[in-house]
């Protein structure tokens, strides 16, 4: 079976064909960063607009690459939500208009739940139920994955996510957009020069007993020290060494409150913020200490990609859970599936 998997939900145009036996069989993907780099963040007509251009030639080359031909595909998965209503319009058309020429079904995928389970694609011994860390640029979640489509919110972020908070501070000490990986590489950059002192960044919200999250104070914190600095290439670098290790802090200690809380051992890594090598490296080695497991999507697979959606789409597919109408609906603020 040869599932379509096609991921439109914000500024990567992302195709990928995933069959059980053979894995992931292609995965292409369209980043629209320099569109979107002259506006400092993502301009949604822009981005509608470029999936619309950029989604044909990918199928052929999605195609191409696992050498099948359209007729060759039992269904098409397509985001369906979270995200921007009208990149999302654009991924729905194409996979519902495609599903219903080759009389297939099109299955909507959550978005998030498509990052949750990439980590699946590169380990197949990882089964539910798990903890995971879900990290974006539009969420921070502590999720226990129970089973498939149920999922329990156990902790959560009160303001910005993560990814927003590393692209905001990237933004204002003049990192291009998105500016959260050039941020992390500054703060992973090995020293060849004195940096100045800066004191350590506040670990947000560490002292309550939740498991909940707050990175805005964390931001304006960083505003208030690059305003007060010199502004030069090792101020920036103190402050996103500062500010990453104050960020992958906070995680290790809600992660460790999570898994001793609810007696999991298995810890799943998932969304873009999941790339970051420090927060990688400190993870694996708490999971280490609590004699625990730990899975991390390859780094392909963390940020928007198709090959989750391909992936997503196949298990419902295969539980029989899918709508078979071709009506045309998007969800932009569709709330994670989950159970209490
Ligand atoms: O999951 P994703 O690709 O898109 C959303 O669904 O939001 O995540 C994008 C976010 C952006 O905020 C980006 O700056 C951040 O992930 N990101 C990183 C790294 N790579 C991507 N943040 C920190 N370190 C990285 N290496
Ligand atoms: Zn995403």
């Amino acid at each position: 079976m040869y599932v379509l998997g096609i991921e439109t939900s914000c500024d990567d145009t992302g195709l990928a064909i995933y069959n059980a036996e053979k894995g992931i069989l292609s995965n292409v993907l369209h980043s629209q960063i320099a569109t979107h780099q002259n506006y400092g963040g993502v301009v949604p007509e822009l981005a509608a607009r470029d999936h619309i251009k950029y989604i044909v030639p990918l199928l052929d080359q999605a195609l191409q690459q696992a050498d099948l031909a359209k007729k060759d595909l039992h269904a098409i998965a397509y985001t369906a939500g979270p995200g921007l209503i009208g990149p999302l319009l654009t991924g729905a058309c194409f996979a519902k208009s495609l599903a219903f020429a080759l009389n297939i079904p099109a299955i909507a995928v959550h978005h998030l739940e498509a990052h949750l389970l990439a980590a699946q694609l590169n380990f197949k011994q990882l089964i539910f139920p798990f903890l995971a860390l879900l990290v974006s640029g539009g969420h921070t979640q502590l999720i226990v994955a129970h089973s498939l489509g149920k999922y329990e919110i156990i902790g959560e972020t009160l303001d910005d996510a993560v990814g927003e908070a590393f692209d905001k501070t990237a933004k204002l000490m003049g990192l291009s957009y998105p500016g959260g990986p050039l941020l992390a590489n500054l703060a992973d950059y090995a020293l060849t020069e004195e940096l100045p002192y800066i004191a350590a960044f506040p670990r947000p919200m560490v002292e309550k007993a939740n498991l909940n999250f707050s990175f805005s104070g964390l931001k304006t914190h960083a505003m208030h020290v690059w305003n007060n600095s010199k502004k030069d290439n090792a101020c920036k670098i103190a402050i996103a060494k500062a500010f990453q290790l104050a960020v992958v802090d906070v995680f290790v200690i809600k992660c460790k409150r999570a898994l001793l809380q609810t007696g999991y051992t298995k810890l799943v890594i998932a969304g873009g913020v999941g790339a970051n090598k420090a927060l990688r490296r400190a993870l694996t080695r708490l999971m280490q200490e609590l004699s625990g497991e730990i899975y991390f999507p390859q780094t392909t697979y963390c940020t928007d990609n198709g090959a989750m959606v391909a992936y997503t789409g196949y298990m419902y597919l295969q539980n029989g859970q899918y709508d078979t109408k071709y009506n045309i609906e998007v969800k932009p603020r569709w709330p994670f599936p989950h159970r209490v």
